[in-house]
């Protein structure tokens, strides 16, 4: 869980090191680090702390290189500190690395027996004292980077320099990201794409086993088997503005407002207007496969758990088909009923949630369709698929997950069409009409974020409070679970999100006149029963803050603050009641003076178990 990046070029690199860690920085902020190849030497530069504690270093104590590496970190063994921050050092050898070697404790043994110096508490050492000992036993370095590694379980993605070899740079990977970046006048390499966006579009994913010899004029990746492989370039549409705040405060808060555009990208060029079709090719999802299909179960983790309670109701009811929706850390631990009629549908933004991946590991033993949906072109997810749905959100660097949330919500309504039309669940009359609330969406989420000032104001009267309690119902219930998740994770106040009819079950123990409680309240079926709840808590002195697309008085005597949405289908509402729930946990933490983009103890992509 952490970000590394490498260059090698004909020009200086420092710069571009530090650049490219700043946008990795969501994967990991505890300590950063750099090396370089300064005159045949290397030259390691790392502390403790954010990137700007590492800036101010560089400007101590300065260097200069064409030829280095970065590392942006994440603990998973060994506390932050100076002496565990990555670059790892040992003789000529450097190393960063993201993902965790699960053998590290017997191989520091044997290290340990042979007499080796061990410096820190890290896994990552072990790879480079294994390294250095082949070096030093007079192997090459590739012959020394592949015989370590065969000692070597768990998951890496490296990046090595090695002093006696100062012209090269070696990537390998095993279930951690790297990607390749041909620039015109250097090749990168990195954890993800908005790290070297800035130089170059043409980038290549390194697969599982795969190796990257890059010299300052070529490169060479070879596989697991030793033997070269032609690598397929693809294109990043992303623009690097894309990738950065393009004014606005935080990436959160610029992540929030992209959300009308997201959606459209999501939609776009899926649906027929005006004959009510859907088209997902990239799903993979045949005729036959789709008739065979008698369950759906949903894997996610966080947010995009989220994004999949709200895939069931849209399933199970355009699709008629029983759905299931698990976390990805449960589903892998029980012996999940599922088959070759099964689709597994796998959630994640990233596409590296460690999790998710687990339980798309069981899903193919157990033979099941397994169809992603993923924000992040490549990714791990994507790749180990038998299809995909991508979000098309772009870059989300805000730790906590918005516009990825909305799209998933989105790709879930598409494919629940698709799927329905195929099963003639739906007809495409209906199909269309659905379409057509669909294109009208953007414009609402417009409306929707024009009222943040209001949003604000709220958020001013209630950042001191000590717990929230978030309310919902049917399709709105997950909108208040992220609701409650979206306000703990940046502002650290408790909250906890409930199905109203719940509420008497127990926490109607916690109300009194200190508890705010934000009510999701649609117009529909359970809006008069949602309406007896906020009873419940108003006879307790309980504060309500109601969203809702219905301002009706009965509605309004009730409430202490009233947020209002535009009215939609109650399919799509939950994309519109979330907004607020984004605004308002985003200017809370903004009074409460919180890291919003980089919360504690948080990480944007998490690759560990
Ligand atoms: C949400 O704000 C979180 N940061 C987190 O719950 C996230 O959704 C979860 O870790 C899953 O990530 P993924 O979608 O990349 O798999």
């Amino acid at each position: 869980m952490c970000g590394i990046i490498g260059h090698i070029g004909r020009n200086d690199c420092v710069a571009l090191l530090v650049e490219g860690l700043r946008r990795l920085e969501y994967r990991g902020y505890d300590s950063a680090g750099i090396a370089v190849v300064s005159e045949d030497k290397i030259e390691v530069r790392r502390c403790q702390g954010k990137l700007v504690q590492l800036e101010t270093l560089l400007r101590d104590e300065p260097v200069q290189g064409l030829v280095g590496i970065g590392h942006t970190r994440w603990a998973t063994h060994g506390p932050p500190s100076d002496i565990n921050a990555h670059p790892h050092k040992i003789g000529p050898i450097a190393v960063v690395h993201n993902g965790i070697i699960e053998n590290y404790l017997p191989l520091k043994r044997q290290l340990l027996e042979m007499g080796c110096q061990i410096h820190s508490e890290t896994d990552t050492e072990i790879v480079a004292q294994l390294i250095n000992n082949q070096v030093e036993a007079g192997a090459s370095f590739e012959e020394a980077v592949t015989e370590s590694l065969q000692v070597i379980e768990g998951s890496y993605a490296l990046v090595i320099l090695n002093e006696r070899e100062p012209d090269k740079l070696i990537a390998v990977r095993k279930e951690s990201p790297l990607v390749l970046g041909l620039a015109s006048d250097a090749f990168l390499v990195a954890s993800d794409i908005p790290a070297i966006l800035g130089h170059t579009r043409e980038v290549i994913f390194l697969e599982d086993g795969e190796m990257a010899i890059l010299s300052e004029d070529s490169f060479e990746v070879r596989g697991a088997d030793g033997e070269t492989r032609e690598k397929e370039v693809s294109h990043i549409t992303w623009n690097p503005v894309m990738a950065e705040k393009a004014g606005y405060t935080h990436f959160m808060e610029k992540e929030i407002y992209e959300q009308p555009r997201a959606v459209i990208d999501t939609f776009r060029g899926r649906i027929s207007e005006s004959s009510g079709e859907v088209f997902l090719d990239d799903t993979n999802l045949g005729d036959d496969l789709i008739q065979s299909l008698n369950k759906i179960v949903i894997v996610a983790c966080g947010t995009s758990y989220h994004a999949g309670l709200v895939g069931k109701f849209l399933l199970e009811t355009f699709c008629g088909l029983p759905v299931e929706v698990d976390l990805g850390s449960e589903f892998r631990y029980r012996d999940p009923i599922i088959n070759s009629q099964t689709l597994q549908i796998l959630i994640s933004q990233s596409g590296e949630t460690a999790d998710t991946l687990a339980a798309m590991r069981e899903g193919s033993k157990k033979g099941a369709f397994l169809l992603a949906i993923s924000n992040v072109v490549g990714s791990s997810l994507v790749r180990q698929s038998d299809g995909v749905l991508y979000t098309h959100a772009g870059p989300e660097i805000g730790v906590a997950s918005t516009k990825a949330f909305t799209t998933q919500l989105v790709a879930l309504y598409l494919l629940s069409l698709y799927i329905g039309i195929k099963l003639g669940k739906i007809s495409l009359k209906e199909s269309q009409e659905c379409i057509l609330e669909l294109v009208k969406l953007p414009k609402k989420m417009e409306a929707a974020l024009g009222e943040d000032q209001l949003i604000r104001a709220i958020a001013r009267e209630y950042a001191n409070a000590r717990d929230f309690l978030y309310l919902g119902r049917g399709i709105n219930y997950p909108i208040a679970l992220e609701g409650a998740l979206k306000l703990k994770e940046i502002s650290y106040i408790h909250a906890e999100g409930y199905a109203a009819g719940e509420m008497k079950h127990g926490p109607i123990a916690l109300i009194d006149e200190h508890m705010p409680v934000v009510a999701v309240v649609s117009r529909g079926l359970t809006f008069e029963k949602m309406l007896s709840n906020m009873e419940e808590v108003k006879a307790r002195q309980g504060k309500i803050i109601a969203v809702s697309d219905n301002g009706g008085e009965e509605l309004l005597d009730k409430v202490d603050a009233h947020i209002p949405v535009p009215a939609t289908t109650p399919f799509l509402a939950p994309i519109l009641f979330t907004i607020p729930m984004q605004l308002l946990a985003y200017h809370v933490a903004v009074f409460r003076g919180t890291d919003v983009d980089q919360p504690r103890n948080l990480a944007k992509s998490v690759t560990v178990e």
